[in-house]
C-alpha cells in the first residue's frame, strides 16, 4: 500500500518546479491531487500529466492571497474528492534586494505570496481536516542563514519555520500535524533566475559560483524536495509535528 492511498492532497504552486513534481509524486503515492496555482496552463499541464499516468487530479486556478478564491478552490477540492487530508503550502515568490534596496511594494509580495498565502490556504482548509491530516509549509535554507540580498525573502521564510512550529502546536488537538521543508538551491524556474543573476547572465558561471556553498557537491533536483514532503504528509511521520527539516545538501549543516 502505498504512503497516501486514499488520501487527497491539495498543493499550492503545483504548476512548476518543485510543486508539479510533488504533485506527480503524491498521485504515484496513491493520492487525490489538487493542483493550484495562479497560471492556469501551469496548474492544467500539472493534473494533464497526472491523469495521463493514470491518476486521479484536478487543476485549480487561484492566487494564494485571495481568500475568497481559495474558499472556492477548496469547495471544488471537496466537490471532486470527498474531502482533503494533506495541505502542501508550496506556492511561493523570491525577490532579490537588501534591507535597503527592497522597495515597499517587494516586501509587501514576498510577505504576502509566502506568508499570506500559507495562512489563507491553511484557514481555508483546516476545518475540513481531521485526524491523521498533515500540512507542508515551505521555508529555505534563507531562512536559516544570511544569504546575500534576499532580505525580504529570508524574512519571510523565517517567519514559516517559527509559523510552523505555531501551527503544529495549535493543530494538534485536532489530530493535524505541521511541518516544513527547507530547501537548498533547486533546478527549478524560480532559482534559474537566481543562478543567471549570480553569473552574471551566464549559466554555467552562476551554478559554479553556486555550488561551492553545498558540502554534497551539486544542486537539488526538485524529486529530492517532494520526498521529504511526501514523507512529511505520509503516516511515517505520525510523531512528527513543527519541525522544520533541512533537504539542503548539508548547506546549513555548515
Ligand atoms: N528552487 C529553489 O532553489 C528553492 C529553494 C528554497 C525554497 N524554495 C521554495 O520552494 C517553493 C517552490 O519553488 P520553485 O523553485 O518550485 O518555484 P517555481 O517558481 O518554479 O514555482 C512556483 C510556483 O508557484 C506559483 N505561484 C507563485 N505565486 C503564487 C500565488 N500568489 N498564488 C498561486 N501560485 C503562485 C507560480 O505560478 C509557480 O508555478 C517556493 O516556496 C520557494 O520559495 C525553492
Amino acid at each position: 500500500m502505498a504512503s497516501l492511498d486514499g488520501r487527497v492532497a491539495l498543493i499550492t504552486g503545483a504548476g512548476s518546479g518543485i510543486g508539479r513534481c510533488a504533485a506527480q509524486l503524491f498521485s504515484r503515492a496513491g493520492a487525490a491531487v489538487a493542483a493550484l496555482d495562479q497560471e492556469a496552463d501551469g496548474a492544467r499541464r500539472t493534473a494533464d500529466a497526472i491523469l495521463a499516468a493514470g491518476g486521479r487530479a484536478t487543476a485549480l486556478v487561484a492566487d494564494v492571497r485571495d481568500t475568497a478564491a481559495i474558499t472556492a478552490a477548496v469547495g471544488t477540492v471537496l466537490d471532486a474528492f470527498g474531502g482533503v487530508d494533506v495541505l502542501y503550502n508550496n506556492a511561493g515568490v523570491s525577490l532579490g534586494g537588501t534591507v535597503l534596496t527592497t522597495s515597499d511594494d517587494e516586501w509587501e509580495r514576498c510577505w504576502s505570496v509566502n506568508v499570506m498565502g500559507t495562512v489563507v490556504c491553511s484557514r481555508a482548509v483546516v476545518p475540513h481536516l481531521g485526524p491523521g491530516a498533515a500540512i507542508v509549509n515551505t521555508a529555505s535554507v534563507a531562512a536559516h542563514v544570511g544569504v546575500r540580498e534576499l532580505a525580504a525573502y529570508t524574512a519571510a521564510k523565517g517567519a514559516i519555520v517559527a509559523l510552523t512550529r505555531s501551527m503544529a502546536v495549535d493543530l494538534a488537538p485536532l489530530g493535524v500535524r505541521v511541518n516544513a521543508v527547507s530547501p537548498g538551491t533547486v533546478v527549478t524556474p524560480m532559482s534559474e533566475r537566481l543562478i543567471l543573476a549570480r553569473g552574471g547572465g551566464d549559466r554555467a558561471a552562476g551554478i559554479a559560483a553556486t555550488v561551492p556553498q553545498y558540502p554534497i557537491g551539486r544542486l537539488g533536483e526538485p524529486e529530492e524536495i517532494a520526498n521529504v514532503a511526501l514523507f512529511l504528509a505520509g503516516p511515517g511521520a505520525s510523531f512528527v509535528t513543527g519541525v522544520t527539516v533541512a533537504a539542503d545538501g548539508g548547506m546549513t549543516a555548515q
